[in-house]
């Protein structure tokens, strides 16, 4: 650790307070008129420290992937702060978000459209690496990257093959060895196990309960059962606004709001005991 500030766990990792977000609604647009701006984000506050994974939990449209990028800075905050490693990056330009963008990043849902299809999985993992100037060059890079497919369990054979040739678990893996690549502060990851059976999404799991002691990590997921066996807490996101959070295990005993306890009810938990991906 370079300094006492990335290792206090006091000082959280990422902080948003009163977070907004307005987007023009391109469909509502017309010649006469401005297109009409929609409130995505509606006051946000959010903390996340080193070692902690926050569960995003909403119905499809409540705006938790929009969340996860203006985490990211991806996009610019309208109202509110947001706060990185203790600096207010809430208006920040990109050229100095640019040094601090290896530490925050960011995995999909959706890898084989996030991995750069003509490129070897050695260097998609290394990529990182090498675009913020980590290692001396591609050699190094790659001998990293192998250790890093080592880490998320994929033989050095993966190395030379294409995302195409991997099946979606393990172009997942994939996903997550170029994000902790960088040895990041922040790791967001958005519906990732969406999609994968249940045996390769508890072997997803595990690899991200291995992982997180190192980082802040915030979960975004529409599947309950996932969160529950992941989450440190748990927000519960509805139409732009957090509609409560608290404790995992909380939350889902005795949701306080009714529109948590819809969901609750709404969808169904697998009839999966709480620990089936292991107990932590
Ligand atoms: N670039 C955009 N421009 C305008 N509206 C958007 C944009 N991205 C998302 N939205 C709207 O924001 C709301 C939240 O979307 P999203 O963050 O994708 O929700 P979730 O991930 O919870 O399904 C939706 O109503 C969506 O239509
Ligand atoms: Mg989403």
């Amino acid at each position: 650790m370079s300094t006492m500030r990335h290792t206090d766990p006091v000082l959280p990792v990422l902080e948003a307070r009163g977070l907004r977000l307005h987007l023009a609604d391109r469909a509502g647009a017309r010649w006469f008129r401005k297109a009409p701006r929609l409130e995505i984000l509606r006051g946000i506050d959010l903390s996340v420290a080193q070692g902690e994974t926050i569960g995003v939990v909403g119905e499809s449209g409540s705006g938790k992937t929009t969340l996860g990028r203006t985490l990211l800075r991806l996009y610019e905050p309208t109202d509110g702060s947001l706060r990185f490693e203790g600096q207010d990056i809430t208006h920040a330009r990109e050229e100095r978000l640019r040094p601090m963008r290896a530490r925050m990043q960011c995995i999909f849902q959706d890898p084989l459209s996030s991995l750069n299809p003509r490129h070897r999985i050695e260097d998609i993992v290394a990529q990182p690496l090498l675009s913020f100037g980590l290692v001396r060059d591609r050699s190094e890079a790659r001998g990293r990257a192998r250790q890093l497919l080592e880490r998320v369990q994929l033989s050095q054979s993966f190395a030379l093959r294409y995302p195409h040739e991997l099946s979606g678990g393990q172009r997942q893996r994939v996903g997550i060895a170029r994000a902790i690549a960088a040895s990041p502060k922040l790791v967001i990851a958005d519906e990732i196990v969406s999609g994968l059976d249940v045996s390769t999404q508890a072997q997803i799991l595990m690899l991200l309960r291995e992982i997180r002691a190192e980082t802040a990590l915030v979960f975004i997921s529409h599947d309950l059962s996932v969160v529950r066996a992941l989450c440190d807490r748990v927000l519960v996101m509805h139409r732009g606004v957090v509609v409560e959070q608290g404790a995992t295990d909380a939350v889902f005993a005795r949701p306080e709001h009714d529109y948590t306890r819809d969901l609750l009810a709404s969808i169904p938990l697998p009839e999966r005991d709480p620990n089936w991906i292991g107990s932590a």
